[in-house]
């Protein structure tokens, strides 16, 4: 089981911009419960990698690869993989909490709703009292910390976290931190500007100075 980046290239189709490769010829494989940190500076790729991943943009060359499939013809993928998205609009189906934590369990079969109030205790988050709020009425941080609860409860055997400090107070980065320092069995991508952050969880380290 791996995620492979193969020989990408890619660039933004964008009529307004320089049209520059963003990724050119990159290649990266990440093991089976590696635990790998993608650093650059903002605008260096990190999310477009995840568009990339997702299909939300399409490579000009080379390909992924997700347990040696192709992930073009795999259908299946995101049933092993949990994203936390830099941007909660991509993270959330339905503007309205209670909504969003409903959608999620209604499509499992095992009790998701008690892990999800598991890891909000955790947080010290009070996370009853924000159910008929939306999630564009809460503060960056308060909806940074859902979105982590939310992702870490589906519990995928991936985890790929862009950005997963972003907004956090640093209390709950440190608990965000101890979980993630305990998720032996996982294999984890997270993409970030500061590697100063991920001492001890991260096994591996990749600069992206592409540009
Ligand atoms: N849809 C888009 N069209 C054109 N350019 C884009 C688009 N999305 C992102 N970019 C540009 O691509 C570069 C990489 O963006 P991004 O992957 O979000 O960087 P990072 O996550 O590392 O901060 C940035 O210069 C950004 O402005
Ligand atoms: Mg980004």
């Amino acid at each position: 089981m791996s995620l492979i980046f193969e020989n990408i290239s890619f660039r933004y189709r964008d009529d307004f911009s320089v049209k520059e490769l963003i990724f050119s010829n990159f290649s990266l494989n990440i093991h089976t419960r590696e635990k790998v940190g993608i650093f650059g500076k903002t605008g260096s790729g990190k999310s477009t990698l995840i568009k990339l991943l997702t299909g939300e943009e399409k490579l000009q060359k080379g390909k992924i690869l997700f347990q040696n499939h192709d992930i073009k013809r795999m259908k299946n993928m995101f049933e092993n993989i949990a994203i936390l998205f830099q941007k909660p609009e991509k993270q959330f189906v339905f503007p309205k909490i209670k909504d969003e934590i409903e959608f999620i369990s209604e499509r499992r079969k095992d009790d998701i709703q008690t892990r999800i109030y598991e890891l909000a205790d955790k947080f010290n988050f009070m996370l009853k009292s924000y159910l008929s709020r939306n999630i564009y009425s809460i503060s960056s941080g308060e909806l940074k910390l859902l979105q982590v609860i939310l992702v870490l409860s589906i519990n995928r055997p991936y985890l790929i976290l862009d950005d997963p400090f972003l907004f956090l107070d640093e209390d709950k980065s440190k608990i965000f931190k101890e979980l993630l320092a305990n998720f032996r069995n996982k294999t984890i991508l997270i993409l970030a500007r500061n590697k100063s952050n991920f001492e001890g969880i991260i096994d591996r380290e990749i600069i992206l100075n592409n540009r």
